[in-house]
């Protein structure tokens, strides 16, 4: 089941996962998602088990800046659980995400959705090029 976040699932969702950034950075950035109505958890037995970011700040159009799965829950369609509900609450005609390129399982999740690569931006992690990717929605 996928549902919009609140407050108080925040530490649960600090609970999953590794984060390059802090957890006081990370807290912040989640508790600003969930404040615009923008973070969506996924629940296995009313457990968080993944979470994702959108916003329509990229030129106006959906973001999914973050998606993130507990490792335990991966290959049992909880990803495309949550970008579905990404999808259907996207307000643009088309939905971008990206992904380091080292990336190679988030690069194949997009793939398997039919996600097109858009462009390659370099100088954001050392070494590791974003790679940007998006769908048609309609
Ligand atoms: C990428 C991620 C979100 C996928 O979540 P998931 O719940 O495992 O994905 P699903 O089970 O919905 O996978 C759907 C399909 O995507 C593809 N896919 C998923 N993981 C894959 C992998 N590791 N390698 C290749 N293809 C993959 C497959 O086609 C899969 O279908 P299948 O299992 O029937 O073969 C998850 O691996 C994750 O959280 N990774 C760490 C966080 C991350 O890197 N986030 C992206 C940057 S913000």
């Amino acid at each position: 089941m996928v549902r919009l976040a609140v407050h108080s699932d925040i530490n649960r969702i600090l609970r999953i996962g590794s984060s390059a950034e802090s957890d006081e950075s990370k807290r912040g950035l989640i508790e600003r998602a969930i404040d615009r109505g923008g973070c969506l958890v996924a629940l296995d037995d009313e457990i968080v088990v993944g979470y994702a970011i959108m916003n329509h700040d990229f030129f106006d159009r959906g973001f999914v800046s973050l998606i993130y799965v507990e490792p335990a829950h991966r290959r049992r369609k909880v990803g495309s659980s949550l970008f579905d509900e990404c999808e259907s609450q996207c307000k643009s005609d088309r939905i971008f995400t990206s992904a380091n390129k080292s990336n190679l399982p988030m690069q194949g999740f997009l793939v398997s959705r039919e996600y097109v690569l858009s462009g390659t931006v370099q100088n954001l992690d050392d070494g590791d090029p974003e790679l940007f990717y998006s769908k048609e929605l309609r």
